[in-house]
């Protein structure tokens, strides 16, 4: 058991006494709804069974000792509760000290540090969310320690908050909400506008999830996540100068072309259209899910690709390479890339028999033009975070 190995190493690393909890987070995958979780619009991601354990044991100073198993060269990392800042050489720490720092500036103050010891079985900058798995894992393990009284829907708020103010990404709700909320065998529908929800059955009949792994290192930091979202505000205080609006996902398709002209350049207009058609897909591909057409919902992540592509450009080569590839398969329900983009994964629906080859002949194809291998991985969609021991 992962647990188990986790476990051990806090015991060998900061010693057996005392009470040890153990924890798990899971990462997720957004099926269908990208890039409109800032712009108020539908997102449909879920839980997978793949995430990040942590054991962990509350002190009485205020010293805080973090080691990770998967950069086990980097040590001990030490801090403090009484020196909550961001820090390069903190490097990974810093999600899990982001989120101690905004439970502090939400009023939760924490009082005394812990020892806690990570593994993550989420390929690293994959774009399927480790980093916001740490940071739902840290504070569901705060409120286990300290007994905050948080709602698993607050511990994805602190994750947002301390992920845009503590890490200086100014993502959306969808990855925290996704991991905090999850349910096996369920994708989550979340108006993120409102952040009402509802639990969407996944039952893939004679179908797998297919998640294809590009190995092109995504830095959400320095990557063009936070442009695209200053250039949708733009996009959307030009439309509000002529229709009284929050949101972009507001928009109808129709009622989007009535108004884009009010948008001063053809760049903003084409992130604009993606975000309102992106949204739009979203609400239709819930619809054919429950209405068991899991063709058109396929079609749909198709479309959402090349949206994703041609409008909203976060795509690369690596990406489109590798759903390019997929849609040349037999037995391929449907493929786009998943996440921020600009590396990272896809996700592909893909009917059971056709799994194998379709590992073996996109993998072939993307090592080809692009000089690398793909990693894939078979999925299943799990819980949101829980105690294991
Ligand atoms: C990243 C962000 C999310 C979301 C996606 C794109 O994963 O963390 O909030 O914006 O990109 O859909």
């Amino acid at each position: 058991m992962i647990w188990q190995s986790v476990l051990e190493k806090f015991k060998e690393l900061f010693g057996s006494e005392g009470e040890i909890g153990v924890y798990f987070a899971p990462g997720r995958v957004n099926m269908i709804g990208e890039h409109t979780d800032y712009n108020g619009g539908h997102v449909f991601p879920c839980a997978l069974t793949i995430g990040t354990y942590g054991a962990a044991r509350k002190r009485t100073d205020k010293k805080i000792r973090f080691y990770s198993l998967n950069f086990e060269h980097l040590g001990v990392i030490e801090s403090s509760v009484e020196n909550l800042k961001p820090e390069k050489e903190a490097d990974w720490t810093n999600y899990p000290k982001g989120i101690m720092w905004a439970f502090g500036e939400k009023g939760m103050s924490v009082e005394y540090g812990m020892d806690l010891v990570l593994y993550g079985n989420i390929p690293n900058g994959s774009g399927l969310s480790s980093s916001a798995s740490v940071e739902v894992l840290t504070g569901f393990i705060l409120r286990d320690l300290f007994g905050f009284d948080v709602s698993n829907q607050d511990l994805a708020l602190i994750g947002q908050y301390s992920e845009n103010k503590f890490n200086g990404v100014n993502c959306g709700i969808m990855d925290q909400f996704a991991i905090a909320m999850g349910k096996a065998g369920h994708a989550i529908f979340l108006d993120t506008a409102t952040l009402e929800y509802e639990y969407a059955p996944i039952k893939l009949e004679n179908a797998k999830i297919v998640i294809s792994c590009s190995n092109k290192k995504r830095g959400l930091g320095d990557s063009k996540y936070n442009e695209r979202r200053s250039e949708c505000e733009t996009a959307l205080a030009e439309i509000q100068k002529v229709k009284a609006i929050h949101s972009l996902g507001e928009l109808t398709e129709e009622e989007f072309e009535e108004v884009k002209s009010a948008i001063g350049s053809d760049i903003r207009i084409r992130r604009a259209r993606h975000a309102v058609y992106e949204n739009q897909r979203t609400i239709k591909a819930v619809k054919a899910l429950q209405n068991n057409d899991v063709t058109l919902f396929g079609q749909l992540m198709n479309d959402s690709h090349a949206s994703l592509r041609d409008d909203y450009e976060v795509t690369g080569l690596e990406l489109d390479t590798l759903v390019e590839e997929a849609w040349k398969v037999d037995g391929v329900i449907g493929s786009r890339m998943t996440g921020a983009g600009f590396g990272g994964c896809t996700v592909s629906i893909v009917k059971d028999k056709a799994v194998e080859t379709f590992i073996e002949q996109v993998g072939k194809a993307y090592e080809e033009k692009i000089g690398y291998a793909a990693d894939f991985y078979v999925v299943e969609i799990g819980d949101g975070p829980k105690r294991l021991y």
